[in-house]
């Protein structure tokens, strides 16, 4: 594995030289943050080695490098999910590359169901626990001691110094931002109505088909996790208990302003 990160961290450097702070993971939906960002190089995954190339409409599937809020971030636009087909293993393989390029902090952003019948489509829900049912461990295999340990700790998975300072955020800008567990499921399918309510049982605020993995091999590396999912739709409660594609990527675009006011000012306040 090491070879592999090696050999795409090689060719990155080959064509962008700056060292990134912080890792951004753009969800579903969220793709126009982009926009945020300073550009001053973007990679399509295609070119890079290793890399497995993005599928989902929505996700346009590169790496962009440059300047927000004062600092050096790299954002992926497009991730690697586990329904695509793709090997858990392959899955991460882009947050290992961006650790070894240089960032010390990794913020996650999703489209995930609203399970907490307190939710609305639109909420935001900044993550401060996981569960993943997603059953597949990225860490699954012989283990890199060079990378972390066989056996890494996940009593905070996301800091709680991010947190703070993200609702410190959203609270001085007037924002609603709720907080709470995200359920990593496999997907492709959307939940039954028995399975929002197992999920409510276990104790999940909200569910989505990504996140947990790159979260578990940040926290692996030693990188400090922030995550935060846009609520997209609120199947629990759906009488027809219908969700489609398009809905979860209109939902996300209304809540994109705040999602990225959020996320801009707490990569200035890292
Ligand atoms: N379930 C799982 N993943 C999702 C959902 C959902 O309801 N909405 C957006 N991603």
């Amino acid at each position: 594995m090491m070879q592999k990160i090696n050999e795409a961290v090689a060719y990155i450097q080959s064509l962008y030289q700056g060292t990134p702070a912080v890792g951004i993971v753009l969800g579903s939906g969220l793709g126009n943050f982009a926009a945020e960002i300073k550009a001053e190089k973007e990679i399509p995954y295609g070119d890079i080695p290793h890399f497995p190339v993005s599928t989902v409409e929505g996700h346009s599937g590169k790496l962009i490098f440059g300047e927000l809020g004062g600092k050096k971030v790299v954002a992926m636009a497009g991730r690697f999910h586990f329904y695509e087909g793709y090997t858990m293993h392959e899955c991460v393989f882009p947050i290992r590359v961006m650790k070894f390029l240089g960032i010390k902090t990794l913020l996650l952003s999703n489209a995930a169901g609203g399970v907490n019948r307190k939710y609305k489509v639109g909420d935001l829900m900044i993550i401060n626990d996981h569960i993943s049912q997603l059953t597949v461990n990225p860490l699954i295999g012989p283990n890199d001691k060079t990378m972390g340990p066989r056996f890494p700790d996940m009593t905070e998975p996301y800091k709680k110094h991010l947190i703070a300072k993200a609702k410190t955020i959203a609270a001085a800008a007037n924002i609603k931002v709720q907080e709470g567990v995200y359920v990593a499921v496999t997907g492709p399918t959307f939940e039954t109505k028995a399975e929002y309510l197992m999920i409510e049982t276990l104790g999940g605020d909200a569910v989505g088909m990504s996140t947990v993995p790159e979260c578990i091999v940040a926290n692996h590396m030693g990188l400090d996790v922030f995550a935060m999912s846009v609520i997209t739709d609120v199947g629990i409660r759906e009488e027809e208990n219908v969700i489609t594609h398009e809905e979860v990527l209109e939902a996300a675009k209304h809540a994109e302003p705040n999602f990225t006011h959020i996320f801009k000012e707490l990569v200035a306040a890292i």
